[in-house]
């Protein structure tokens, strides 16, 4: 058993303990003051508010592999050492700056930032800030701003998935598999094809909601899924894993099936063989989640919104397989990279 403090994929939805942590006068953060080496957790100095800027004494961190990635200097955008990792947290507003409006001291919020939320404090513009409908635990919205908006927003604007289609995710027990799983069949009434690197990883992806799993360290992927679509193929292929599973996913399309490429867990970043697009008029695409915060805002506040807007409504059904407290980062990192984790990770700051 891992030294977790809530292990085994759990669904959470309720309203979670307690808040107000985090003074405004210094707190614990996780630090990467190397590459490639384990993260300090350190005390810090708290910053003073800038007009517009939020603190918000944090509950909850969620673990990205982006996070990972980014401490290992692998990550495409690159962080000037030392930082604190950490793009998305649930907490409680505790200071307000100058002009802000949106929320106020107390407000139970998610918040997105460019790193620096895996700590006790994180101070971002307010309107990188969501309000937590009631109802809505802060666990689960630690939860939802990475993993959700990026399957939201794929599976609406990228793929344009229609009710029937069939959806294969890859990595299907992980964060955004599991997300994909979730909102495919509950949002977008998809059918879903779950691979995964293991027979209790494509158990949880069923049990999530996926009409049928692989197991793609046994079996192949593309037979699998022809055989499970009776030769037609997936319509939509997530690929989160690259190298040779991302050519597997492709070659399991049907005609005029959509492959998105969400990552590279693997190691391994695949080429296109373009005549496998051609064969089936297939389209390839790319989807990166924070490009969107530049690049179209709305889209993406309206996003996070969304998924908050679902969970509350019981529509979707986070999964936090497992929580570490933050000085047990490294074992939260290690606990995903060596493919032990299932469904969401997050640091808790208690
Ligand atoms: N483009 C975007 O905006 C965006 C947003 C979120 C996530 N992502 C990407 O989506 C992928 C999943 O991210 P996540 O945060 O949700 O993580 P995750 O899926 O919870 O964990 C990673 C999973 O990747 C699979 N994997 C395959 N080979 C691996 C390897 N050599 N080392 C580690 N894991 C390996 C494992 O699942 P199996 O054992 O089942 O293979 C593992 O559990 C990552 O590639 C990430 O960069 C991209």
């Amino acid at each position: 058993m891992e030294r977790v403090m809530a292990a085994a994929a759990r669904r959470v939805g309720v309203p979670g303990r307690g808040c107000g942590r985090g003074g405004a006068r210094g707190y614990r953060a996780a630090l990467c003051a190397e590459l490639a080496k384990p993260l300090l957790v350190r005390d810090v100095p708290s910053p003073p508010l800038q007009p517009q800027q939020v603190r918000v004494g944090v509950h909850y961190c969620g673990l990205n592999f982006a996070d990972i990635l980014a401490c290992q200097g692998l990550y495409q955008e690159k962080h000037t050492l030392p930082f604190t990792p950490g793009m998305e947290f649930s907490g409680t507003v505790t200071e307000t700056g100058e002009g802000v409006s949106a929320v106020k001291a107390g407000c139970r919020v998610v918040g997105v930032t460019a790193g620096a939320a895996m700590a006790q404090q994180c101070v971002v513009h307010q309107k990188m800030l969501w309000q937590i409908p009631g109802g809505v635990s802060h666990e689960a919205a630690a939860a939802l701003p990475v993993a959700y908006g990026t399957a939201a927003l794929l599976l609406r604007r990228r793929a344009r998935v229609q009710p029937g289609e069939t959806v294969l995710v890859t990595a299907g027990a992980g964060a955004t598999g599991l997300a994909v799983i979730d909102l495919a069949v509950n949002v977008f009434k998809a059918k879903v094809i779950a691979a995964a690197g293991s027979d209790a990883k494509c158990e949880l992806a069923l049990k999530s909601g996926a009409s049928h799993s692989v197991n793609y360290s046994q079996s192949s992927l593309r037979d699998e899924v022809m055989r499970l679509t009776d030769g037609r193929g997936a319509d939509v292929a997530v690929e989160a894993v690259g190298g040779d599973i991302f050519k597997a996913a492709l070659q399991s399309l049907a005609w005029e099936g959509r492959i998105v490429v969400i990552g590279f867990a693997g190691g391994k970043i695949p080429s296109i063989p373009a005549n496998l697009l051609l064969l089936k008029n297939v389209s390839a695409m790319g989807m990166y989640w924070s490009r969107y915060q530049k690049e179209n805002f709305p889209v993406f506040s309206s996003t996070i919104s969304s998924v908050l807007e679902y969970c509350q409504e019981g529509k979707i059904h986070p999964n936090v397989g497992a929580i570490f407290k933050l000085e047990e980062v490294n074992e939260a990192f290690n606990h995903v990279l060596q493919r032990r984790s299932t469904g969401k990770v997050i640091i808790s700051m208690k």
